[in-house]
């Protein structure tokens, strides 16, 4: 089956054409076409959801062309298509929504509706078969959760942060240190140089018991941090700051997902979003996983952020389960608990 997919619910316009045979867990990607706004962003310091749907409709036209070109197929190959419906910038949503259901209205293939959460969980699916129950993380500019899901295409949200996402956290850190928009791999690079325990941050996990974050008030922590120092003409090793702010929420967050395993009694571990590109994220969790017995699953750095890929690789599971969307199908900015975005 050749699948389409688009996703638009932020910065990046991106359109996928991924082929997966019904029944199988094999997947081969034909053409992955993303077309990033950050150089238009990077001047406001954050993502104008007005100019994103603007350059979203400017791109989505030829990047579809592309990518059906890039993959050798036509429109009347494509078998079925795929988009992010939520959540995620409504503007943005509303483009790659309506022009997937113009794609598939004209040319008479069927359109499925997808959530981006679990779009970027999925994109740990084309490394073959993952065992069921497993726990996901998923933490990227706008998003970050942990779900438990009893099967590909059933999720259940067990935490979430009740503020900032932690991508959002290095961004607006970032920028209140003059690095350029979005930060969080500038904060990688320079956290390896820094000293890690530099200065005492505070923790981004809740300590009642839930599985859920806060990160407001470590941001509001640095900024006073590097604003007294400022008061005072005291200068601040930004590298220490990176590394300090690194160290602490990868602890909070392997202190989560070390809960939370436990509580479900599952032992398999997905993560999945921008965020994890981070090189420590990574380390630390894998330190975590070894030690622990956990099996566990990071896309490549290249299915980390948002792309056409993990949306066909979610779609698909849903396609296969008989489910299907119709003309009605509409953008929301924020998820529907029961997790279904058809
Ligand atoms: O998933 P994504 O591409 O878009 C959203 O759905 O938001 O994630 C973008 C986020 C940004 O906040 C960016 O700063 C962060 O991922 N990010 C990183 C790294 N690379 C991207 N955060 C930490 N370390 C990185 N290496
Ligand atoms: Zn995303």
């Amino acid at each position: 089956m050749l699948y389409l997919a688009f996703e638009s619910s932020c910065d990046e316009t991106a359109v996928a054409v991924v082929s997966s045979p019904d029944g199988s867990d094999e997947f081969t990607v034909l053409s992955s076409e993303i077309a990033s706004q950050i150089d238009v962003h990077a001047k406001f310091g954050g993502v104008v959801p007005e100019i994103a749907s603007r350059a979203h409709i400017e791109a989505i036209s030829a990047l579809t062309y592309k990518a059906l070109a890039d993959a050798g197929v036509t429109a009347a190959d494509i078998d079925r298509v795929a988009v992010t419906t939520e959540p995620g910038l409504i503007g943005a949503l509303l483009v790659g929504v309506n022009f997937a259901k113009s794609f598939a209205y004209s040319n008479g293939k069927p359109v499925l509706g997808v959530n981006h959460i679990k779009g970027h969980v999925a994109a740990n699916y084309l490394n073959g078969r993952i065992k069921t129950p497993f726990i996901a993380f998923v933490a990227s500019g706008g998003h970050t959760s942990i779900i438990k899901a009893d099967s590909y295409t059933d999720f259940e949200t067990v935490g979430r942060t009740l503020d900032d996402a932690v991508g959002e956290a290095f961004d607006k850190i970032g920028r209140r240190m003059g690095l350029s928009y979005p930060c969080g791999a500038e904060m990688d690079r320079l956290a390896a140089q820094g000293d890690p325990k530099a200065f005492k941050m505070p923790p981004v996990h809740m300590k009642d018991g839930s599985f859920n974050f806060s990160l407001s008030g470590l941001k509001t922590h640095v900024i006073n941090l590097l604003n007294t120092a400022e008061m005072r003409g005291e200068s601040v090793n930004i590298a220490d700051v990176c590394a300090s702010v690194t160290a602490v929420i990868c602890d909070s967050v392997v202190y989560q997902l070390g809960q939370c395993l436990k509580r479900y009694r599952v032992d398999t571990l997905l993560a999945a979003g921008g965020v994890l590109a981070n090189s420590h994220l990574r380390a630390a969790l894998t330190s975590f996983c070894n030690k622990k017995g956990v099996d566990l699953h990071i896309p490549p750095l290249s299915l980390c952020g948002d792309n056409g890929v993990m949306i066909a690789a979610a779609a698909k599971y849903e396609y296969e389960k008989g489910l299907v969307s119709d003309m009605s199908l509409d953008g929301r900015p924020s998820s529907k608990d029961d997790w279904k975005s058809y």
